[in-house]
């Protein structure tokens, strides 16, 4: 067969099979590989400016005590260091929880209020607030418990990656209906409270322990039938892609290894040392499927890149 023959009825069977694959992976499981853990960080929150400026002033004549690592800032809001907490980058999910408390005290003791264990929830641009709250009731002077309530939804997060770590500032919190309880009726659901602001600092990707896991199916057509399960745990990877190489004349989805990127070419030295020599390697990027195939024009390569990132799916036909 003629090699230009042979490329376009390569290319056919490979389009089929990617529009197969494509099915398969829209029902992937979302990709976990990015969420890594915190090494550190604090949230800076002042709960709401007036109650605070209502407690020590002359109404209430109290004070205001952070306690087990909370610290006050020089703007009066108050520093909660992150005790744990997991963030995926490419989700946007975050999940945070700060330790250290603050306790508000007034009106010669009738006034007595403990905000601890603040977890925050984000998700993209949006999340809530959960905090453990004890609090005088204004009627019988005895102390509400309210456990893990949303004390506030949260707007307008937007994260600022840096190396190993992610900021957000000025993210918007309102006063839930549940939270206002434990301010004695004196405030109502849906009152701003006072702007957060985020630092987490997040473990290497190569240190962290993400696991990576995609499944595919494509039964497009019968020469190009792939199916591969490849989970990446993130220890030290030997080789640039996790799984067994697809055998000869088979194809499969397979996982880069995470961590680093990883250049194509290394890929494709690593699969035929495991027995694959590459005919095609696609990758799905922002729903666009970027193909190489072996011995087509560079120009027509051009779509891929030259390396792929650290636990990125990846479609591969060998012959
Ligand atoms: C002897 C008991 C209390 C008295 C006499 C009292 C009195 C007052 C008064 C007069 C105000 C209005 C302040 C102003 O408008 O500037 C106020 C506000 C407030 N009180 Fe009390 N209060 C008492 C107990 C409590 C308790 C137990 C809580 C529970 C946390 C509480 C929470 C608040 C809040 C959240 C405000 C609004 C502060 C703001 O301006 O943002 N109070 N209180």
């Amino acid at each position: 067969m003629a090699r230009a023959s042979r490329l376009r009825q390569s290319v056919a069977v490979i389009v089929v099979a990617v529009a197969g694959l494509v099915g398969g992976l829209a029902m992937m499981a979302p990709l976990e590989a990015a969420q890594v853990t915190t090494t550190g960080g604090y949230l800076n929150w002042g709960i709401k400016e007036s109650f605070r400026s209502y407690i020590v002033g002359p109404i209430a004549k109290g004070s205001t005590s952070p306690q087990g690592g909370a610290s006050v800032n020089g703007d009066g809001t108050y520093r909660f260091p992150l005790a744990s907490g997991t963030y995926d980058a490419s989700t946007g999910v975050g999940s945070f929880t700060f330790s250290g408390s603050v306790r508000f005290q007034g009106h010669s003791g009738q006034l007595d209020m403990v905000v601890s264990n603040v977890r925050v929830q984000l998700s993209g641009g949006s999340g809530s607030l959960v905090a453990d709250i004890t609090s005088k009731s204004l009627e019988s002077a005895t102390t509400v418990p309210y456990t893990g309530v949303t004390l506030a939804t949260l707007t307008g997060a937007s994260a600022v990656p840096g190396t190993n770590v992610v900021n957000w500032t000025g993210i918007q919190s309102t006063l839930t209906a549940s939270g206002a309880q434990a301010f004695a009726g004196f405030y109502t659901a849906g009152l701003p409270l006072d702007p957060l602001t985020i630092s987490a600092q997040l473990a290497a990707a190569s240190t962290a322990t993400a696991t990576s896991t995609a499944t595919a199916t494509a039964t497009a057509t019968g020469t190009a039938t792939a199916t591969a399960t490849a989970t990446a745990t993130a220890t030290a990877p030997s080789t640039p892609f996790v799984g067994p190489a697809p055998r000869p004349s088979s194809a499969g989805l397979l996982v880069t290894s995470p961590g680093a990127a990883q250049p194509v070419s290394q890929l494709t030295g690593a699969l035929a040392s495991g027995g694959c020599s590459v005919e095609t390697l696609a990758l799905l990027q922002q729903g666009t499927w970027r193909i190489m195939i072996a011995g087509a024009p560079p120009a027509a390569n051009a779509g891929l890149p030259a390396s792929l990132e650290g636990a990125t799916p990846f479609f591969v036909r060998c012959v």
